[in-house]
């Protein structure tokens, strides 16, 4: 395969879904603590309370990536056990948890002593609630808040850390506002507008934070998501056809599927949100399409968001084949996806495998955009047990990796420019709103005993680094 000895290989987390500590050293509520309160909110009832206990256990869980072999490790900062928020005569104020900064500053101390690069997301959804109670992602005062979150981080940690990723799957928390994850709200798509404008504001903001702070040269870019579409052919035309579903912003409103002619926002959309980073503008369409429902931009907001970044970060599990021609009931834009056959390889939450969604999507985007890219997820949910012999067989997850990486190396064979690749997940874990049903991790997490068991794929993985290394 066609990785270069300098490609980044690591694994990555999120706070909410490993902590556990949900109320310790005066951590204050997320609305996801808030959320998976609710009756009924997650599929299992359960919630990040204990999660992996990775608060207490962060020591063992370091020794885990060391032996792993990888260089770097993506985990987020829980925003909650950092900052505190009240709001005295309508200003918010924020007051800074010295205990929450004590917990990274030694997880990141652990990680250098052993040799592991730490790689930092702020946000990985878990919004404090208080900020939550002022409108969250609905109020553009957000971009303030974000921006002296961002500065706080950058004072304390830019010494050791010159990997940022701001916001994580932005669509994603969106979908906290179509109402299937925290804070459940339900909006209309003029509200959604609005909110993906102040998390680009708020991705902007918390770039110029971290520069502006920064004690060494740091990197910054967001962690996006979508569906990795690619050819369903080797012909010109299905290519064609891929690069116009690519382009395409509108959605089917009940899945994250692009949809040609549905007048609704692809909520996952690549270029209706990168564009604006990269670029300095929306895509000039979607003016066409959602009229008077695109968001007020103000004097200087496309500025904010286009601070220029160093990296594309993108996170990615499944795509769709698209080939020329249209498909029935949907506007003919010369293109349309091809349904999978009966019996399609999926996952254990049943997400269909298309290891071909490393390939020409990455060069897509990294010819587009021109910027490093690097592959911030990327794993499968899989119904792992730890079996007789005290060990976890998950052969699938080897098998599922090692095409995704095949696909991969022929995109970077073709020019992708991706500089690195971190496995979703290290440790199973919280996994929102269907709770630990979803087992995504390189290492077994039994959740009473909270024992962690290298399942076959990590000593796998681990093979995969060392080759890669000595090549
Ligand atoms: C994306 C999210 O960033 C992560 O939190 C989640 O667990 C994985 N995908 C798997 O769904």
């Amino acid at each position: 395969m066609n990785f270069n000895k300098n490609f980044i290989w690591g694994c990555a987390t999120s706070s909410y879904q490993i902590e556990g500590a949900a109320n310790e050293d005066g951590k204050s509520p997320s609305i996801w603590d808030t959320f998976t309160k609710q009756p009924f909110a997650i599929h299992d009832g359960t919630s990040g309370d204990v999660a992996c206990d990775h608060y207490h256990r962060y020591k063992e869980d370091v020794q885990l990536l060391k032996n792993l072999g990888v260089n770097a490790y993506r985990f987020s900062l829980s925003w909650p056990r950092l900052i505190s928020y009240t709001c005295e005569k309508g200003v918010i104020k924020g007051t800074v948890n010295e205990k929450g900064f004590e917990f990274y500053n030694n997880l990141i101390d652990e990680l250098l002593k052993n040799g592991i690069e730490p790689w930092i997301t702020l946000y990985h959804w878990d919004l404090p609630q208080a900020l939550e109670d002022y409108g969250g992602w609905r109020n553009r005062d957000i971009m303030n808040w974000s921006y002296d979150y961002a500065a706080e981080v950058a004072k304390r940690f830019s010494d050791r850390v010159t990997h940022f990723f701001t916001i994580n799957e932005m669509p994603m928390v969106l979908a906290g506002y179509i109402g299937w994850a925290a804070p459940g709200l339900n909006c209309t798509q003029k509200d959604h507008l609005k909110i993906i404008h102040n998390m680009l504001l708020s991705h902007g903001m918390m770039n110029r934070a971290l520069h502006a702070n920064a004690k060494k040269d740091i990197q910054v870019g967001c962690a996006h998501n979508g569906l990795g579409h690619f050819p369903a052919t080797d012909s010109k035309e299905d290519y064609d056809a891929f690069v116009k579903a690519m382009n395409c912003i509108e959605g089917n409103p009940n899945a994250y599927a692009p949809m040609p002619g549905s007048g609704k926002i692809q909520m996952d959309s690549l270029i209706y949100y990168l564009d604006p980073i990269h670029f300095g503008k929306y895509p000039e369409q979607a003016f066409e399409i959602f009229k008077d429902q695109m968001p007020e931009i103000k004097e200087g907001d496309m500025e904010i968001i286009s601070t220029p970044t160093e990296i594309q970060a993108i996170n990615i599990y499944e795509g769709r084949p698209i080939a020329s021609g249209s498909a029935p009931g949907v506007k003919d834009d010369g293109w349309h996806i091809v349904p999978f056959k009966p019996g399609k390889d999926i996952t254990a939450a049943k997400w269909p495998i298309t290891p071909k969604s490393m390939n020409y999507y990455f060069k897509f985007i990294s010819d587009r955009y021109k910027k490093p890219v690097y592959v911030s997820e990327n794993g499968m949910s899989n119904a792992d047990i730890v079996s007789a012999d005290g060990k976890c067989h998950d052969s699938q997850r080897i098998d599922f990796t090692s095409k995704y990486f095949e696909e991969l190396s022929k995109g970077i064979e073709s020019g992708a420019d991706v500089r690195g690749y971190f496995h979703w997940s290290l440790l199973d874990n919280f996994e929102w709103h269907h709770g630990y049903n979803e087992r995504f991790g390189l290492v077994h997490v039994d959740y009473e005993t909270l024992k962690r068991t290298p399942k076959d794929s990590y000593y796998w993985y681990k093979e995969i680094i060392a080759e890669s290394r000595n090549k």
